[in-house]
């Protein structure tokens, strides 16, 4: 009988090699509540880093800021993945979220897609429209190692159950004019985002900034992010998104929603 949901022999044997899914521990549901909260439940029952948790749809999947994510089944991508952060902790945690979102851009361009752009801090937009999100959480931040679970849904296929939750969404169908099979898109990203972290103790972090930067909207565009409300200019060395206020001062923004007010 075919799976239902993510098939994970399929992604393991996707894996390149030396990463085949025998040394890494994938569990996968038809459903659950949410990726990132099993794989949280699991590291608290001691998983090592590189588990992966994926579902075929999430009963209560988690956005950023406290927004749900809309978890139809039929055929999206919902999985989460512990890394672990490379020390020094406190300057490497801030690039995980931008590492992430690298990773998913070019997960997504290799499987055929022309042009995926990043929306601070990771944002996947395809012509305009978010075809995905990453929420990046530490479920004991005091923890060394310190690890994160990186979730990712990507609208590969089926759509919001309710539009209202998912204003400016977009699905594949509707923006590359046919689905994607979840699991290779899923191999590359978490091959392409582990790559990337080992690489941060050396010169991959300054490529980091400008591999994401590459990949994001320009900068110079109205946004208003809380309270907040200016021009975007650039990113710090953090990884935080720099507002020029209209009284001439810079807002250093750690997270919360942009919204997009226009050039
Ligand atoms: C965002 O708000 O843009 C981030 C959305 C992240 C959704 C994914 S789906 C898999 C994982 N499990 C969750 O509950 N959330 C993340």
């Amino acid at each position: 009988m075919a799976p239902v949901g993510f098939d994970a022999e399929r992604f393991g044997a996707l894996l390149p090699p030396g990463d085949r899914a025998a040394r890494r521990l994938v569990v996968t549901f038809e459903t659950v509540d949410s990726t990132s909260s099993e794989l949280a439940r699991r590291l608290r029952a001691g998983v090592p880093a590189g588990t992966v948790v994926a579902a075929g749809s999430q009963t209560a999947g988690r956005g950023r800021v406290g927004r749900q994510w809309c978890s139809p089944p039929g055929g999206n991508l919902y999985l989460s993945l512990a890394v672990a952060v490379p020390p020094p902790q406190a300057d490497n945690l801030t690039a995980v979220p931008l590492a992430a979102g690298v990773a998913a851009a070019d997960a997504l361009v290799s499987a055929g897609l022309a042009e995926v752009r990043l929306k601070w801090p990771n944002d996947l937009l395809v012509e305009g429209r978010k075809l995905g999100g990453i929420l990046c959480e530490a479920p004991d931040p005091r923890a060394r190692p310190l690890l994160v679970v990186v979730g990712i849904g990507l609208n590969l296929s089926a759509a919001p159950l309710e539009p209202a939750l998912a204003e400016g969404a977009a699905t594949l169908p509707e923006v590359f004019g046919c689905a994607l099979p979840a699991e290779p898109v899923a191999a590359a990203f978490v091959s392409g985002l582990e790559r990337r972290l080992a690489t941060l103790a050396g010169p991959g972090r300054a490529a980091l900034a400008m591999d994401w930067k590459a990949r994001a909207e320009p900068f110079g565009r109205r946004v208003r992010v809380g309270t907040v409300e200016g021009v975007t200019l650039d990113l710090d060395e953090a990884g935080r998104l720099l507002v020029r206020i209209d009284d001439g001062t810079i807002a250093t923004i750690g997270g919360g929603i942009v919204a997009d007010l226009g050039p």
